[in-house]
């Protein structure tokens, strides 16, 4: 296993998944452990990460002494290229100025790091590679047994190895996709010059959450809200596998769910699962507030509103007074959620739209956080989710907001709207799993990052069989995008709008129009409100 040593950068946790990629088991710890604990970790290997941009006492951070006296392999990556050579005799020198983004660095010497890795090759026959740098300070003396392995214009000493012990360190960013390579060069480090043999799977990752959820919650009991979304779904089933019946569930009900979800979650987790799910139906409370209110941003904050109030009554009951109350509340952040909340940019930002947040709760309810899907991305939690027995078909599913058909009614929200959108949608998904894009073998609905259908609460005239029609229209979406922040509308095949729209209007009676959207994001957002 690889022990990864933080000094606070905003990217270790992407290390742990470029490890974790090459299928080796790693931990990130704090950069102030103690050489006990080093020594007790037994690590094959240990990387030093990068530490955030500007602090300056950051330097007085240094990696524990047993980190060199373990004789295993080490890589520094940016600060941690740094403390190595301050810490063995090279000369650093620090600075206030920090620049990051691309370069290219030129491959020095030979290395086993490096041998074989590069981008291309210059005129003269020098290996280059594509990456994420940061500048700044720099290393400006290797220490004694160190060669050059790397250097850019702007910084001589891009990278250096000792290889006799096992030691490397670059001053750039080999965790981030940005550097094309890194990838290859950290599975290098971990598989080869570790030597960690690479059979790591997801199913060993349970084996030591159950162990570390048991180990934090004893036998306490543990609260969790269910929303039917992949996050938390993902975190209650391994929670449940962790303390069973010490796990109850809530599941809040907002009649702004989709076609048969209420019904479907309640299956899965209580029925398949066997887990103790309450489900609180509140959709009378939900449509009974939200009527006569059109204003989205009203809407949003009704809705959250009143999740947050249903469940702290929940959570309210079962925390009760007695010891055998709860006593933990369970969340499923995953670490791009961390990174969000912590981020200063998103205090800067203006509001576009209030999103769902349920932060803050643990401490109105006077419960301790239980979160253990923290340290996970996105597409590992899926992983983990098929792996726990969840069925892919649910975990593989697009993102559903938090308001649900709150945001996706325009206007005001009511009933006979939202029943009419939930077969109308449902359609639409229906269709983009069963209809296959032959190059790619994949269906439409693997192809689209997120797809949906949108009620317009307007009227329009049609005609149909020998009578004249006026109802409501509904508009379909569909976006690919890699990050949400910004999306493309979906070229999807004519052919395939073609039967949607045909079988919308056939069989949702009330619906006689159906449009598509065809606007990115930006300047439209995904979401219609
Ligand atoms: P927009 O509409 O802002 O949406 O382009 C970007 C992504 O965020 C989702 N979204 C939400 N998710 N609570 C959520 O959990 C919300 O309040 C919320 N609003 C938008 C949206 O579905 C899309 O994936």
């Amino acid at each position: 296993k690889i022990l990864i040593l933080d000094f606070g950068s905003q990217v270790t946790q992407l290390i742990a998944r470029r490890v974790r990629e090459a299928q080796v088991y790693c931990e990130i710890h704090p950069c102030d452990v103690s050489d006990a604990f080093v020594r007790e970790f037994a690590p094959k290997g240990i990387i030093l990460s990068g530490s955030h941009g500007s602090t300056y006492e950051d330097h007085e951070l240094r990696a524990p002494q047993a980190v060199w006296d373990l004789g295993v392999p080490v890589l520094g990556i940016c600060y941690g290229m740094q403390t190595m050579a301050a810490q063995l005799g090279g000369k650093v020198e620090w600075s206030d100025h920090r620049e990051f983004g691309y370069a290219e660095v030129r491959a020095r010497g030979h290395t086993r790091l490096f041998d074989g890795i590069q981008d291309f090759s210059t005129a003269e026959g020098h290996g280059m590679l594509k990456v994420w740098m940061s500048h700044g300070d720099k290393v400006t003396d290797m220490p004694p047994g160190f060669k050059l392995m790397a250097s850019t214009p702007s910084c001589a000493i891009a990278g250096m190895a000792d290889e006799a012990r096992g030691y490397y360190a670059v001053q750039f960013h080999p965790e981030v996709t940005h550097t094309v390579q890194g990838r290859a060069m950290l599975t290098r480090f971990v598989r080869e010059i570790c030597g960690c043999r690479g059979d790591w799977v997801m199913g060993d990752y349970i084996a030591e959450a159950v162990q570390s959820i048991r180990a934090q919650v004893g036998d306490e009991e543990v609260i969790l809200g269910l929303s039917g979304g992949v996050d938390s779904s993902v975190a209650a089933a391994l929670i449940h596998r962790a303390i069973g019946d010490h796990l109850t569930c809530v599941f809040v009900d907002h009649g702004l769910l989709r076609l048969n979800e209420g019904d479907l979650v309640m299956d899965m987790f209580a029925g398949k699962l066997h887990a103790k799910v309450i489900r609180v139906d509140a959709s009378e409370l939900f449509l009974g507030q939200l009527a006569g209110v059109t204003d989205p941003e009203k809407k949003r904050k009704i809705i959250g509103g009143l999740f947050v109030d249903v469940f702290k009554a929940e959570a309210a009951k079962l925390k009760g007074d007695g010891a055998k109350g709860a006593k933990w509340l369970a969340q499923g952040t995953i670490y791009p959620d961390v990174i969000e909340s912590g981020g200063a940019k998103s205090k800067k930002a203006v509001t576009i739209k209030s999103h769902h947040n349920v932060g803050g709760l643990p401490e109105q309810l006077g419960l301790k956080l239980l979160e253990p899907l923290r340290e996970l991305f996105k597409d590992e939690v899926r992983e983990l989710g098929v792996a726990l027995g969840l069925p892919p078909d649910m975990v593989y599913r697009h993102p559903f907001p938090g308001p649900g058909l709150g945001v996706r009614i325009l206007g005001e929200v009511k009933k006979e709207y939202a029943d009419l959108l939930r077969r109308a949608d449902a359609i639409f998904i229906e269709e983009l799993r069963s209809t296959l894009d032959p190059d790619s073998g994949k269906s439409w609905y693997e192809l689209t990052s997120q797809a949906f259908t949108v009620f317009l609460p307007v009227k329009s005239v049609g005609v149909m069989g020998d009578g004249r029609t006026y109802d409501y229209v509904v508009a379909l979406r569909a976006v690919q995008t890699s990050d949400f922040m910004t999306a493309d509308w979906a070229e999807l095949p004519y052919a395939l709008l073609k039967k949607v729209s045909s079988r919308i209007i056939n069989e949702v009676r009330g619906i006689n129009r159906v449009t598509y959207d065809v606007s990115s994001k930006p300047p439209a957002t995904i979401e219609w409100e």
